[in-house]
């Protein structure tokens, strides 16, 4: 497996990887109408991230297995399309940074994919000079975070479209 990072031309590599995970590994968690609600908005694509030099991938045998981000800018979650977007620089002495829209192939799912990418965000976080890290996961993300240090802090929930709701759990870690 190599770990890299993300650049314009993986986002249709991207889309479908993403759309693979959310279908089969969310599917304990969230009902097919929360799933393809949340795939429009929440799921998905940041490419800030991307233009910013934060979201990795992992390859095994030239296909992308995963992805994942770390952001030193506001937004908390979402895709190029979601509603609370805010690319406003964070402040490293105040703010945590945040981590973003990981997304593990089910076919390489519990093979430490996860743990690789939240490795790598979590060392250049703290190069940056965060100390802290926030995030907002999914209900299928939570025992990821979990076994990395991370706690909860509250369980919140996404507006989608269709009047839908997506229950999603804040958690930080000091770095
Ligand atoms: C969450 C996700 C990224 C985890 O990726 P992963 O590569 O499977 O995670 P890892 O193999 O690094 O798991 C590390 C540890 O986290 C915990 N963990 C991960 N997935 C788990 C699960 N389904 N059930 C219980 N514990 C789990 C375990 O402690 C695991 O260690 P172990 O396998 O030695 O027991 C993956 O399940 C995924 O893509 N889910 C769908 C998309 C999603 O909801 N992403 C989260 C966005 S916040």
């Amino acid at each position: 497996m190599n770990l890299r990072l993300a650049r314009a031309a993986d986002i249709p590599a991207l889309h479908a990887l993403i759309a693979a995970s959310v279908e089969v590994l969310q599917a304990r968690d969230y009902s097919d109408v929360q799933r393809a609600a949340a795939l429009t908005t929440v799921f998905g694509v940041d490419t800030q991230l991307i233009a910013d030099g934060t979201y990795f991938v992992v390859e095994a045998r030239d296909t992308l297995v995963g992805c994942g981000g770390w952001s030193f800018r506001r937004t908390l979650h979402g895709s190029d399309h979601g509603a609370h977007r805010d690319d406003t620089q964070l402040d490293p002495a105040r703010d945590a940074a945040r981590i973003r829209a990981f997304f593990v192939d089910p076919a390489w799912a519990r093979r430490g994919i996860g743990s690789l990418i939240l490795e790598a965000c979590e060392q250049a976080a703290r190069r940056a000079g965060f100390a802290s890290l926030e995030l907002a996961a999914t209900l299928t993300g939570v025992a990821l975070y979990r076994a990395r240090g991370f706690i909860e802090i509250d369980r919140t929930e996404v507006p989608l479209a269709g009047g839908e709701r997506l229950p999603i759990m804040r958690m930080q870690k000091r770095l």
